[in-house]
């Protein structure tokens, strides 16, 4: 009999044909997402599972999983999941990192480029009809050619980002808990300096670190107070490493200039204030999406439950066995 296997959202046709192989699989193709009681009654009796950054994987909903020995994250990043819960339950857990990289970062590219030349804001203005001909200072944006991009964490995505920034021929200056290796400083041509001085040079501050209780409100009402006046805000990478209401109060008096945010804390609820902006580009955290990537990232996350289910240490294993 082959083992039993629960995907909690709907995933690519190629990934259940692939999964199927192996497995007998339960796929929730309507793609609603499980409240806890309903997912641990889904799991209760699954070896594995495919989950997505949306589903909490904890002691309760594992205390509910006697047979459970494999969680595969559909994400890099895996603040959803409680490692140390899975690694008390000897249950494997496992992440998609690396085939998302360069979409990531194109799309934070996207979203500089919209929030420093008012790209949103503009189109707003042309579909509702108030276009009336071309004006000298109408939607003065700021330069991204030859500004000073300061990233947090020059990790596989932060080093994306600085490396396209070379084309428009930019500063780059980063923070990380660690510096970066000479290698690395050069292909991104990025300096590493303090926080402070990160924030009071940046004309872009683009963030790209996981959410831990270390990274939580990295960026806070300090941080945004140390930025320049006409700086913009970056945030691709995991809602709460930003305080949103200090955040949009930053907006509104106008301590920063604008925001460019794919991520929100208490997602996918948003901050009421941060619609009531018109300096804030707006995205529902789809910085991976592209067809390809996000395939690639649900194979990657269905391989690691292969190997993990056939015994093997899986690929992307994040807890220690
Ligand atoms: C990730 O992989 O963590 C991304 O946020 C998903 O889009």
């Amino acid at each position: 009999m082959k083992p039993k296997v629960l995907v909690t959202r709907e995933v690519f046709y190629e990934v259940l044909e692939y999964l199927s192989q192996y497995f007998e699989v339960t796929s929730n193709q309507s793609d609603s997402l499980m409240e806890p009681g309903t997912l641990a009654v889904n799991l209760s009796d699954k070896e594995g599972a495919l989950v997505t950054l949306s589903d909490r994987i904890d002691s309760t909903l594992l205390s509910c999983c006697p047979d459970l020995k494999a969680v595969c994250n559909i994400a890099v990043g895996y603040d959803n999941i409680d490692l140390d819960a899975c690694t008390k339950a000897r249950i494997m857990a496992t992440n998609t990192p690396g085939v998302l990289d360069d979409t990531t970062g194109d799309f934070t590219w996207a979203l500089i480029l919209a929030t420093a030349r008012r790209l949103t804001e503009a189109e707003s203005y042309l579909r509702s009809g108030q276009w009336d001909g071309w004006k000298l200072k109408q939607f003065l944006g700021m330069d991204v050619h030859h500004a000073t991009l300061g990233i947090f964490g020059l990790g596989r995505i932060g080093q994306v980002v600085a490396r396209r920034s070379i084309g428009f021929e930019m500063k780059v200056i980063y923070q990380d808990v660690r510096r970066a290796g000479p290698e690395i400083e050069q292909a991104c041509r990025a300096s590493f300096v303090d926080k402070n001085e990160l924030l009071a040079q940046a004309d872009i501050v683009s963030v790209h670190v996981p959410y831990s209780p270390a990274t939580h409100h990295l960026i806070g009402k300090q941080e945004l107070e140390r930025m320049k006046p006409a700086s913009v805000l970056i945030n691709a990478s995991r809602g709460g490493v930003v305080d949103d209401a200090a955040l949009i109060e930053s907006l509104r008096s106008g301590a920063i200039a604008a925001a460019g945010l794919d991520v929100f804390e208490n997602e996918p609820k948003l901050h009421p204030g941060f619609l009531e902006l018109k300096n804030v580009v707006l995205a529902p955290h789809i910085a991976s999406s592209s067809k390809a990537t996000r395939l690639k990232m649900a194979m990657l996350a269905a391989q690691n439950l292969v190997a993990a289910l056939a015994g093997e240490t899986p690929p992307n294993l994040l807890n220690p066995f």
